[in-house]
């Protein structure tokens, strides 16, 4: 593996390292001739029981460096492959089965249970890093488990386990929404954006392009790639060369990545730009979410305003239109053509936005919240800090309507209400269990 996977990565990750197997052999087959042949033995008997499924083995990833392979031991076994196999299991006619990753996350945990509502087989991967409250992550996992969808504890980065998810289960589809999201935190934790965001992505495709037969594609890229662009409403052709973070500029390299592995070897690849995803079962670090709870706390908040007091205003898209969009593209994807290493013939390549075609300004989407939660927010207004946000988005959907009829159906005030309504009701009842 190279040197990507020693790089920082998001506090709690799973850490991938199979160096001391390799050093550990290297050591022995240094000693005398004679029991060089004795060492190998030794050798494997290590490789096959630290390497060897264990499914009594329940640890938590763990970043102290002397448990680290024990870490990546939390999957295999009989037990465990035949949960792969049931919860990846087509049921329906002409269904997909469908490798989720970051099924834990915030859209994962939609889509993965919109498609096994309509019975396609799902099957999520997620490592629980704890860039944002892990308790969230377990308890969209609960739910999914409820729904009958497994998700496999595991990094991507983790090739051998993806092989064996591959091995086990033909997927049709790989769903591929696990990343280091958030603007800000880039400047914190750099290399967990490149550890997710471009190694994790390639050995994805490294293993995808592998399988026999190769899935289809679909991937999370986002809005964010536009970057300083000021040309609205964005459309997919404009330019995405000057992005203004370190996160955008790793969904760019996505694009151009995912432009590699369909050109060399016919995988078929869709990108999505996601425009501000928000609703029920949100992520914390977003501005609708934490604004929620500190108007509920009578903390301030911060409102950005762009230069000249221009207003900040994004494209909000409820999570239910985002998924419509993800359906829309799996429906759409073509096979891909590759196999033994090379493409047949070229495959589909695409890249879509999805998003809601109506900026809100950000003071609007607080005089919303402050309606539905009846308290009065604390408004702290002050410049927008040139750390990665940009001012404005809005996003030009017609190539999605097009191509598969994608229209977003949720107004902003709708769909606060859906989500104000989940937030009271997950952490208002919590707090009262507490008591
Ligand atoms: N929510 C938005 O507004 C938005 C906007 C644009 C793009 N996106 C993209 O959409 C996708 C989903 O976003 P989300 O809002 O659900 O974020 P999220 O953080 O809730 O979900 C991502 C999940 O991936 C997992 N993950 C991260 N790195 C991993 C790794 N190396 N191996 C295995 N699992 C890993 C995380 O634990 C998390 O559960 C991401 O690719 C994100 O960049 C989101
Ligand atoms: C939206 O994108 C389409 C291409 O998909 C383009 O033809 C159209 O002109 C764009 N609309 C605007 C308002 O930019």
């Amino acid at each position: 593996m190279s040197h990507l996977d020693h790089t920082p990565s998001t506090p709690g990750k799973f850490k991938i390292d199979k160096s001391p197997y390799y050093s550990r052999t290297r050591w022995h087959s240094s000693v005398a001739k004679l029991t060089l042949w004795s060492s190998l033995f030794v050798t494997f008997l290590f490789l096959f029981f630290y390497r060897s499924p264990s499914s009594s083995s329940n640890n938590p990833p763990s970043s102290d460096p002397s448990r680290r392979y024990l870490a990546s031991a939390t999957w295999g076994g009989a037990a465990w492959e035949k949960r792969v196999r049931t919860s990846a299991r087509i049921r329906s006619r002409n269904g997909f089965s469908v490798l989720v990753t970051g099924a834990a996350g915030f859209v994962g945990t939609h889509v993965s249970s919109a498609l096994k509502r309509r019975g396609d087989g799902v099957l999520g991967i997620d490592n629980f890093n704890d860039y944002y409250d892990p308790t969230l992550k377990r308890a969209r996992q609960a739910l999914l488990e409820r729904g009958g969808v497994f998700i496999v504890e595991g990094d991507i980065n983790d090739v051998a386990l993806l092989k064996k998810l591959f091995d086990i289960v033909p997927f049709t589809h790989v769903m591929h929404l696990a990343a280091q999201a958030g603007v800000r935190y880039a400047m914190q934790n750099p290399g967990s954006y490149v550890h997710s965001n471009i190694a994790g992505f390639v050995s994805l495709l490294e293993v995808c392009k592998d399988a026999d037969p190769q899935p289809a594609i679909v991937w999370a890229s986002s809005s964010s790639v536009y970057g300083l662009n000021t040309k609205v409403p964005f459309s997919e052709k404009d330019r995405t060369d000057q992005p203004a973070s370190l996160y955008a500029a790793t969904k760019k390299a996505g694009e151009e990545i995912a432009h590699t592995y369909n050109h060399i070897y016919g995988l078929s690849l869709t990108g999505l730009r996601f425009f501000t995803v928000y609703g029920p079962w949100g992520r914390p670090d977003m501005a609708y979410f934490f604004f929620t709870k500190d108007i509920l706390k009578g903390k301030s908040i911060p409102i950005f305003e762009a230069a000249n007091h221009g207003t900040v205003a994004r494209d909000f898209t409820y999570i239910d239109d985002i998924v419509k969009g993800c359906l829309g593209s799996l429906d759409t994807a073509e096979k891909s053509t590759g196999s033994g290493g090379k493409k047949k013939r070229p495959a589909q390549l695409r890249v879509f936005n999805l998003g809601n075609t109506s900026p809100v300004p950000v003071t609007d989407l607080v005089s919303i919240l402050e309606r539905l939660l009846k308290v009065k927010a604390k408004r702290n207004v002050m410049k927008l800090p040139r750390n990665g946000d940009v001012p404005y988005t809005h996003a030009n959907i017609s190539y999605a309507q097009k191509e598969f009829g994608y229209k977003a159906t949720t107004d902003l005030q709708t769909g606060l209400k859906k989500f104000v309504r989940w937030y009271l009701s997950y952490y208002g009842d919590k707090k009262a269990v507490a008591r």
